[in-house]
């Protein structure tokens, strides 16, 4: 395997750091990986005017099987133009549909909510990764703002049909977050394509639910949920409130996939978060979303045993408390890496 590391910005390096022996650890099993670092971010941007060159978007997409992403955003880059040219780009080049963010909480600490045990939450969210008002298309004059939202039948059925599959497979409810209340046209093709579904899918138990309305459940009843599907920007925002039921923003990971595979380099792994400005280069950023990232990788590959072990390093070093400041610890980046890798075995 063929892996593009791109670090980019922020804490995006610091976190890719405590990633990168984990590909090591990887070979030393007897995985077949190399990877090579890519330069993409805001300061090859500022340096250069170009934040992804065609000719490297080209041997992303035509020489590697994966990317590594830690984060990219930066407050010198204030209208986002390069993370758009890198991140969006990527994402909607390789026609990565599906945004896999999975919520397995590890400790009931972690958990801000009452009385909800860890391991009986097990949502799954299935993001569509290329459309909806992502497109970037609009116009805005001083008085008047119009921002498109594109949706077509390929991407929602590509999302859907991952998502419905997933929901078969764990035996668990799907749930379709929409808002075709209001979105009559976009997130109409959205509750037609899933009504097609759910008669491809008759064993599964599935539903739609207003978005604010799910919002809702998911804090009151978290445990009822399984596979989550949602269009862009919904599940965008979902992805976030999971994240804050693993710990924060530091501890959620990502994988995103493309449900035909068109180009050799098929697959993104990156953590929900940002680039965290105001918390770069103190030394304190929770690696814990890149490298459970990492592990979502190593299973993409299908190297389940290297995947598990990973997990299950990371359960045990947040379970003895070795952690990073946002999680109440007192560890910093690298130590923390550190002590997940300890106890890989
Ligand atoms: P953010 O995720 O960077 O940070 C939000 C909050 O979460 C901050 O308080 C931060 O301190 C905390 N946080 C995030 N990651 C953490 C970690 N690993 N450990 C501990 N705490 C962590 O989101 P934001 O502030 O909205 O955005 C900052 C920049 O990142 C913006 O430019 C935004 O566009 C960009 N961004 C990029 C990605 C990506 O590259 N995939 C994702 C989200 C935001
Ligand atoms: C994420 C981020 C991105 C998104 C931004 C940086 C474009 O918030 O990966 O969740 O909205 O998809
Ligand atoms: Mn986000």
């Amino acid at each position: 395997m063929r892996i593009a590391v791109i670090p980019g910005d922020g804490i995006g390096p610091e976190v890719v750091n405590e990633a990168l022996p984990l590909l090591g650890w990887a070979r030393e099993q007897g995985r077949e990986l190399e990877w090579e670092i890519l330069p993409h971010g805001a300061d090859l941007f500022l340096s250069t005017g170009e934040a992804l060159p065609d000719s490297d978007y080209l041997r992303i997409r035509d020489t590697f099987d994966a990317i590594l992403f830690g984060a990219v955003g930066d407050p010198r880059i204030p209208d986002h133009r390069h993370a758009e040219a890198i991140l969006l780009r990527l994402r909607q080049g390789l026609q990565l549909r599906v945004n896999f963010r999975p919520c397995r909480p590890m400790l009931e600490a972690h958990l801000p909510l009452k009385g909800v045990r860890p391991e009986d939450v097990w949502i799954e969210v299935f993001r569509e990764n290329t459309e909806g008002p992502y497109c970037l298309q609009g116009e805005r004059t001083e008085d008047r703002a119009v921002d498109l939202a594109i949706h077509t039948r390929e991407a929602v059925e590509g999302l859907l049909g991952a998502a419905f599959s997933r929901a078969k497979v764990r035996d668990c409810r799907i749930t379709l977050a929409h808002k075709a209340n209001v979105l009559k046209y976009g997130h109409g093709l959205w509750m037609d394509v899933f009504g097609a579904l759910r008669s491809a899918f008759p064993t599964v138990r599935a539903e739609a639910l207003h978005g604010d309305a799910l919002l809702c459940a998911l804090v009151q009843n978290p445990t009822s949920f399984g596979v989550i599907a949602a269009d862009n920007y919904l599940g965008d925002l979902i992805s976030d409130l999971l994240a804050a039921f693993q710990g924060g923003m530091g501890v959620a990971p990502s994988a995103s996939w493309a449900p035909h595979h068109p180009y050799r380099c098929a697959a993104l792994f990156e953590p929900v978060h940002g680039s965290a400005p105001g918390l770069a280069a103190t030394g304190t950023a929770n690696p814990t979303g890149m490298i459970l990232s990492t592990g979502l990788m190593f299973r993409y590959f299908g190297w389940e045993s290297e995947a598990e072990r990973l997990e299950r390093a990371v359960a045990h070093a947040l379970g003895a408390g070795e952690a990073t400041p946002d999680l109440g610890g007192t560890l910093g980046t690298a130590a923390m890496g550190q002590a997940v890798r300890s106890r890989l075995g």
